[in-house]
């Protein structure tokens, strides 16, 4: 008998404890995602006496690779708001891009962009990801960052807008959309 009731009150217990597991999981408390659309130039200078991105590690062969495999390179280059290199600075790109593709010309790309002016001042963007270089237009990952764009994600679109053979500068045109 006393085990009857016992078993009767559990189950009350568990019957008006069950809907508050579901209430915290209501979809209109989901937070709404939030949108955040950037542009600007990112600037890749390797050649003249201050280069902005510098080869500092590579394979034995790398040189002989017509893709320059296994190649890295540490990058600090300005982004800008327009092509001109003099134009508005809004932030830096640091990080490194490896050569990684061995058939064709495929860079691995890791870094932050961080940003040093205008509204996003202060937060940078995490970039990880395949960057077939050659293509016309290429689509990268953003996977995370800092400050206003703290839990971002993403993808990041780049064109190139004028590229030197001969020594690999480059100035390419991002447009990265973030979701946060
Ligand atoms: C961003 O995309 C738009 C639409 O395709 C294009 O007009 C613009 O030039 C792009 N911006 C950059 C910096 O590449």
């Amino acid at each position: 008998m006393a085990k009857a009731v016992l078993l009767i009150l559990l189950s009350a217990y568990v019957i008006t404890e069950m809907p508050q597991a579901s209430w915290a999981n209501r979809p209109e408390e989901a937070p709404k995602e939030k949108v955040t659309n950037l542009q600007f130039y990112f600037h890749d200078t390797l050649s003249g006496k201050n280069p902005t991105a510098v080869r500092v590690a590579q394979a034995p062969d790398s040189d002989k690779s017509p893709t320059l495999f296994g190649a890295t390179f540490m990058v600090d280059d300005p982004l800008t708001e327009t092509p001109d290199p003099n134009s508005r600075l809004l932030g830096r790109a640091q990080g490194l891009y490896g050569s990684s593709g061995k058939q064709e010309i495929g860079l691995i790309m890791a870094m932050s962009f961080c940003f040093v002016d205008g509204p996003y001042k202060d937060s940078t963007i995490s970039l990880v990801g395949k960057n077939p270089a050659m293509n016309p237009v290429r689509e990268m990952p953003i996977v995370g960052g800092t400050g206003l764009f703290r839990m971002a994600r993403g993808y990041a679109i780049a064109q190139t807008h004028w590229l030197d053979p001969t020594t690999g500068d480059a100035i390419v045109g991002y447009n990265v959309t973030v979701f946060q």
